[in-house]
């Protein structure tokens, strides 16, 4: 977290483009707010805009405004979007992955033109808005499968910022639990300290939910249980159950059982037929040397795999 944090501190000052990319709950959101508090447009508005809670016919007035009567049902006065009323200041555009393609285009042509015009609308507004953009997609991949602009993307990708997963950075679950401890005790007037142990089946833990599940697990544990210490076993009962998903027992096997069974005995062949003769490996899995000659053509195992006979 400390170097995504320094990268975010070092680009704030710079007026650029931002892409902060990471799965949900990971902090992006924080992020974006630390590089605006920390940018020269500090101060100045900042309007966060989830693009993927905007019913897609209402991004477009959301964005960009409208001029009195230019659709049934409008203000009519007509009203400002918020590329206007940011104007100056900073736009977060969380969820961008999820930008309708017609946007993507209007939002392209902000970006180059530096201006808008409302709908229905006949003169071009200046616009002065530095963009910073989330996404919990691999945009890249978007853009190859067709769903994402390349153009536009290439414009948000300017200072790309990737903020792993927790599950990937376990050695900040310490200090973050630490952090959310503090914070709960401060909040609900307690003195809650957490046990050594506890911390340790936290770290255990894959954390699907990221840093907003750790905050929300520890806060339930402040709820739930009277006492000063947070336990082992208090943790354990606030970690949901690890479920075996069917699809992980299977693994990378796929098909039905004969299927499955073949393709793991062809795989353990390969592999001790890799490393020893196949009278060795027949002695090895206690059959004879003709049931491994016979499985080595039923698999059509090359010789090429076959050490020293
Ligand atoms: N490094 C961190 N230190 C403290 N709190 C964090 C940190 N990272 C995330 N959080 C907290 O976790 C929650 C989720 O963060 P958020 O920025 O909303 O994630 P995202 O936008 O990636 O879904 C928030 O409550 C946030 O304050
Ligand atoms: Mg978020």
């Amino acid at each position: 977290m400390r170097t995504v944090v320094e990268k975010a501190l070092r680009v704030a000052r710079l007026d650029t483009t931002v892409l902060l990319t990471g799965e949900s709950g990971t902090g992006k959101e924080l992020v974006a707010n630390l590089i605006y508090k920390n940018s020269e447009r500090t101060g100045k508005p900042f309007i966060k805009i989830n693009c993927a809670a905007i019913p897609e016919n209402l991004l477009e007035s959301e964005f960009f405004g409208y001029e009195k009567g230019s659709f049934s049902g409008a203000n009519k006065d007509g009203k400002a979007g918020i590329f206007e009323l940011v104007n100056g200041g900073t736009i977060f555009l969380d969820e961008i992955g999820d930008l309708p393609i017609m946007l993507q285009s209007k939002l392209l042509r902000v970006i180059q033109e530096k201006e808008i015009r409302r709908i229905g609308g006949n003169v071009n507004i200046p616009i002065d808005v530095r963009i910073i953009t989330a996404t919990n997609l691999d945009l890249a991949k978007a853009v190859e499968e067709g769903r994402f602009r390349e153009d536009l993307f290439y414009r948000l990708n300017v200072v790309p910022i990737v903020i792993p997963p927790l599950r990937e950075r376990k050695d900040d679950i310490e200090k973050l639990t630490i952090h959310f401890v503090e914070k709960f005790n401060k909040k609900f007037k307690m003195n809650k300290q957490i046990s050594p142990e506890a911390i340790s089946i936290l770290q255990s833990y894959d954390w699907p939910g990221n840093v907003r599940e750790l905050r929300n697990v520890l806060e339930r544990i402040f709820v739930a249980y009277d006492g000063r210490m947070i336990s082992k076993s208090q943790v354990e009962n606030q970690l949901p159950i690890r479920k075996q998903d069917p699809e992980n027992i299977k693994g990378k096997y796929t098909g039905t059982l004969d299927q499955i069974m073949d393709a793991y005995e062809k795989e353990l062949l390969i592999s001790l037929l890799n490393k020893h003769r196949p009278v060795d490996v027949a002695n090895l899995l206690g059959v004879n040397k003709s049931t491994i000659s016979r499985k080595i053509r039923k698999h059509n195992i090359r010789h090429s795999s076959i050490v020293a006979k």
